[in-house]
């Protein structure tokens, strides 16, 4: 099987690797991929949202099966245009339709979508110019800190928190009034949730589904969960609070309604869906939907899955997931992530990359890295650079190897979190 990954960051890497342990595959491209891919497999050098170009490298390339790895193709419908094509139908594609999508690509399709299928969440308006004045009503009946949500994608950043009516009253205007561009023509705002967060991920064929394993992210860019938002800097999985019952509550009142919901809408949904949950007081609510793995998530979790990643895929294309048997490793898996400085405001880029090689004990994915062909070094070419995962018997144990290793490697402004996990470890003990 040939198979192409869409995408350039430490997740892509992270599938490709996990892909090129299965005997099922024969050649692994990733498009464009980074330097940490370029080892795995070949790059290609096409933009994820140039559909064209895309299929002229899936017919070069004699592409078998193509994974979608970010959400923006998703959401511009690339599963809709293989389907739609008479060469590309052949090729089935990891990633839902673009009717799917709309549940990372619309906030206000995802909550409408929860509300109608009973699934836990927390409670919201949707507000658009013609309704401000609703949506300021709904504002006073709210407690702070009030949330605020643009419909559409922003890159990670359409989500605000305010701790005042009045900013959330002024927050709420600018949206609508295009602070977000289209994305926040409409804006959601939702009732705050006081909990603890998790990533939990399923892979669906639209029939079956299967559970992947769980882990925390951190996205604070500060230790001790501190500044500005990125977009993660680091993973856990297991995540010790999500036991059997929570896990349970998880599968029965968010997994099973979702994956039906997505069969009555008649949505074809082959591909990841990720949900971000929030643990209060021990029940799950679903804070919001992303319909592919979560980075670094992927870096943390799909080291931990020990069956064949290549054939999980094939059974999810061919609508075989029930018959597929997960297999993870009992192992922990901590993942730090590895940025530039300045991250994530403006940050430094083309810093050269040294003491790669020095690692040891843990996997090495790619983010923002490129390869310098004139002098043969690897550079840093985005804000999240390198991810260090190692595995352990203990969080504790993972999270030093990580940690140390991360260290090994460096760059020009190098800037990692040496506080990855510890409050899992610390949970550990209480
Ligand atoms: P999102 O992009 O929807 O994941 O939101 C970004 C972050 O905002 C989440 O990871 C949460 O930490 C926080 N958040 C979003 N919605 C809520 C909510 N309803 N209550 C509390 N925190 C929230
Ligand atoms: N780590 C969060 C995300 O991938 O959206």
């Amino acid at each position: 099987m040939n198979i192409l990954i869409l995408g350039s960051g430490g997740r892509e890497h992270a599938m490709a690797w996990k892909l090129k342990q299965s005997k099922k595959v024969k050649k692994i491209f990733i498009a464009p991929g980074n330097a940490g891919t370029n080892t795995v497999g070949q790059n290609l050098p096409v933009d994820t949202d140039d559909f064209e170009q895309i299929k002229k490298v899936c017919i070069e390339n004699c592409i078998d099966l193509l994974v979608v790895g970010p959400e923006v193709p998703l959401v511009k419908g690339i599963a809709d245009y293989f389907l739609n094509d008479t060469i590309l139908r052949a090729i089935p594609v990891i990633g839902p339709v673009g009717k799917g999508a709309m549940l990372e690509g619309s906030k206000a399709f995802a909550k409408d979508f929860m509300l109608k299928y009973g699934i836990p969440t927390a409670g919201y308006l949707s507000v658009t110019a013609q309704n401000l004045d609703e949506g300021i009503s709904f504002l006073k009946k709210l407690k702070a800190p009030y949330v605020l949500k643009a419909d559409g994608l922003a890159a990670g950043k359409g989500v605000l928190i305010l701790q005042s009516l009045s900013e959330a009253e002024g927050a709420l205007k600018e949206m609508i009034n295009g602070k977000f561009g289209q994305a926040s023509a409409q804006v959601v705002i939702e009732e705050f949730l006081t909990g603890v967060e998790l990533s939990a991920f399923v892979i669906t064929d639209g029939i079956s589904y299967k559970v992947l394993p769980s882990a925390k992210d951190y996205k604070r860019i500060g230790e001790d969960d501190t500044g500005p938002n990125t977009g993660g800097m680091g993973a856990v999985s297991p995540v010790v609070f999500a036991d059997k019952k929570f896990m349970d509550k998880v599968e029965e009142c968010i997994i099973i309604p979702t994956v039906k919901g997505l069969s009555k809408e008649k949505i074809d949904y082959r591909g990841f869906i990720f949900f971000g949950i929030m643990n209060v007081n021990g029940d799950p609510f679903v804070i919001e939907y992303n319909v592919r793995l979560g980075d670094p998530e992927a870096e943390c979790i799909l080291p931990r899955l020990k069956s064949d990643f290549a054939e999980m895929l094939n059974a999810c294309a061919n609508q075989q997931l029930a018959d597929y048997r997960i297999e993870t490793d009992d192992r922990c898996a901590v993942t730090v992530m590895l940025v530039s400085g300045g991250y994530p405001d403006n940050y430094l880029k083309g810093k050269t990359i040294s003491g790669l090689k020095e690692v040891s004990d843990c996997i090495v994915f790619h983010a923002g890295t490129t390869i310098d062909f004139t002098n043969e070094t690897i550079k840093t070419s985005g804000g999240r650079v390198i991810a260090v995962t190692a595995l352990d018997f203990s969080i504790e144990g993972a999270k030093k190897t990580a940690t140390a290793n991360a260290e090994k490697i460096n760059y020009e402004g190098r800037y990692f979190r040496k506080d990855i996990a510890n409050d899992l470890i610390n949970y550990r003990l209480i």
